[in-house]
């Protein structure tokens, strides 16, 4: 089986172990991939929806392999009953991976693999809360586009990824810091030019926008040296 760029470098986050749950697994690629190399002795799939967890369980008993993967239905980890070594969580949000860490009782004692597709922020700031740092960290490019992933667990040193990306001189940093930038330099021209420019509100985002910009433009500097 082969596995698409991005979700080989979620794979490749996650390594082995004793289990593994898939959160959010759609297709059920990753818990049937793990099965399929017994890089878990233990594998999970699950998902919010009945259909995309059936779609999970269709490719696991056709690649023969579903009586090694549990699957559940559930809200994040919340309808789960049993604890594991590793959370993946993959092509989800930021916002609602941050959602779902924070609900689960047991996630102190996870070493988690998280690919999110957006929210970075708000993930590394639940992270943060969390006390989690950054273990490892990796830009897939896959069809065209930039895929962040990393792993975390609570005494990891590490506390930003970027700093994990900058210390691993992952070879993408450069081009994703600078489409990040180029991202806030067309939402700063958008703000400047609205209807209320000058409100408060539009000042404090602007100020937040040039932080970050100034900042992502400081990477592409730093990665040129390399
Ligand atoms: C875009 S797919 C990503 C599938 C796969 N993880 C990947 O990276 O290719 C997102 C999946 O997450 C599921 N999902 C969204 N919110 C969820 C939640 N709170 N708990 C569990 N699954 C969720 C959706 O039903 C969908 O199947």
């Amino acid at each position: 089986m082969r596995l698409s760029a991005r979700l080989g470098s979620v794979a490749a986050l996650a390594g082995t172990g004793e289990s593994v749950i898939d959160v959010g697994t759609d297709h059920g690629y990753l818990p049937a991939y793990f099965a399929l190399t017994g890089s878990f002795s233990r594998i999970a799939a699950s998902d919010v929806r009945e259909l995309p967890l059936a779609g999970a369980r269709q490719t696991a008993r056709s690649l023969g392999v579903e009586d090694r993967i549990s699957f559940y239905l559930s809200d994040g980890l919340a309808g789960v009953p049993e604890i594991f070594e590793t959370v993946v969580i993959a092509g989800m949000g930021g916002e609602t991976m941050a959602g779902i860490l924070s609900a689960c009782p047991w996630i102190a004692s996870a070493r988690l693999v998280l690919q999110p597709q957006s929210k970075l922020r708000e993930l590394s700031a639940c992270l943060e809360a969390l006390d989690f740092g950054y273990e490892d960290a990796c830009i897939t490019q896959d069809g065209g586009k930039l895929y962040p992933a990393f792993s975390a667990r609570r005494g990891a040193e590490e506390w930003d990824m970027v700093r994990a990306l900058i210390l691993r001189r992952d070879p993408l940093l450069g081009r994703w810091a600078g489409m990040l930038a180029d991202r806030r330099e067309r939402a700063l021209e958008g703000l400047r030019g609205g209807a209320d420019a000058a409100s408060e509100r539009a000042g404090e985002q602007e100020a937040r926008l040039g932080a970050e910009l100034r900042a992502l433009r400081d990477i592409v500097k730093e990665t040129e040296k390399w």
